[in-house]
């Protein structure tokens, strides 16, 4: 009997060591690999305080660096070259919905009449025919939007406020066959894959989504060497990951990515195809989110 007891005692004495074993080795393996660690919330909640501060700037209190209204021929300039002709192509019962819209000023420009003075071959020579919706977390909206939406129409033109693209359900928002997002939620969001996603639920199949992203590594490879990344991309053991190869992955979509590396923050212009329904993004988690404009950002791919 004292045998017996003095056995399982041995037993669990050589468990506990080498669980504590176990835990080192892991630790170290950890640390040396690089293993990424995760923010703690705190954390992240004072920088997502910091964030809202940002967003809710008025004035002189807006820092230099948040735009709020760049026009159309801003976003012919900063989005993916077929965005113009895209855009162009739409028939009047075709819908754009504008993420991060701010002012809303490429889409008052879109339904401006088409003005002989502007530079030929610019988005602003279009004249709008579709619909469009604007969004942004805070309103702001100016006088002229007033004044233009009030003579284009609320059932061609609309600006939604007060939310992020994710509280919106798919019966609010309806169908798109353009997505834009210049310097909005793709640049600003903490949680990537989720708005990726729900702007792929919007797009209608054969519809497109134009993006920029700036400070990144860039699909042509050719980084400059001092590059600070403010979105950077790290796969399960810590390697890193271009914005365009995590893209991808994604079933049912066709990525084009034209890099900017001569660009003062060289920047990823993004065009994504919606190609059929069964869309599914890899999923990542955040690892940093320092507030900014935009935010630097941090995430990892999930295995
Ligand atoms: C720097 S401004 C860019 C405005 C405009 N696109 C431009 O280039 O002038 C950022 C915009 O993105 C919006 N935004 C950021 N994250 C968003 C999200 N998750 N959903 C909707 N709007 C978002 C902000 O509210 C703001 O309107």
């Amino acid at each position: 009997m004292r045998l017996v007891k003095s056995s399982v005692k041995e037993w669990k004495a050589a468990a506990a060591c080498l669980a504590v074993v176990i835990v080192i080795v892991v630790q170290a393996l950890g640390l040396r690999a690089g293993w990424p660690q995760e923010p703690a919330q705190p954390q992240v909640d004072e920088e997502m305080a910091k964030q809202e501060k940002i967003y809710r700037s008025r004035g002189a209190d807006v820092p230099s660096g948040y735009v709020t209204n760049r026009g159309l021929s801003d976003y012919a300039d900063l989005l993916p070259s077929g965005f113009c002709d895209a855009l162009g192509s739409l028939g009047s019962s075709d819908r754009w919905l504008d993420i991060g819209a701010g002012d809303g000023q490429a889409i008052l420009d879109y339904y401006a009449p088409v003005d002989a003075a502007a530079p030929a071959g610019k988005c602003s020579r279009l004249g709008g025919r579709a619909r469009s919706v604007a969004m942004s977390i805070e309103d702001r909206r100016t006088d002229k939007w007033q004044q233009q939406a009030a003579s284009v129409g609320d059932d061609r033109i609309r600006y939604l406020s007060g939310k992020r693209l994710r509280n919106y359900s798919g019966e609010e928002l309806g169908k798109f066959q353009i997505i834009t997002d210049v310097f909005g939620g793709f640049s600003y969001t903490e949680d990537l894959s989720q708005l990726l996603e729900k702007v792929l639920s919007l797009l209608e199949v054969g519809g497109g989504f134009y993006t920029v992203v700036q400070s990144v590594r860039l699909e042509d490879g050719k980084d400059k060497l001092d590059i600070y990344y403010q979105t950077e991309l790290v796969d399960a053991a810590g390697r890193d990951v271009k914005v365009c190869s995590w893209l991808k992955q994604t079933a049912c979509v066709k990525v084009g990515c034209e890099s900017k590396s001569d660009w003062d923050a060289p920047s990823e212009l993004i065009n994504i195809r919606k190609v059929c329904s069964d869309v599914s993004v890899p999923r990542m988690k955040l690892l940093k989110y320092e507030a900014g404009n935009p935010p630097a950002r941090r995430f990892q791919l999930e295995p």
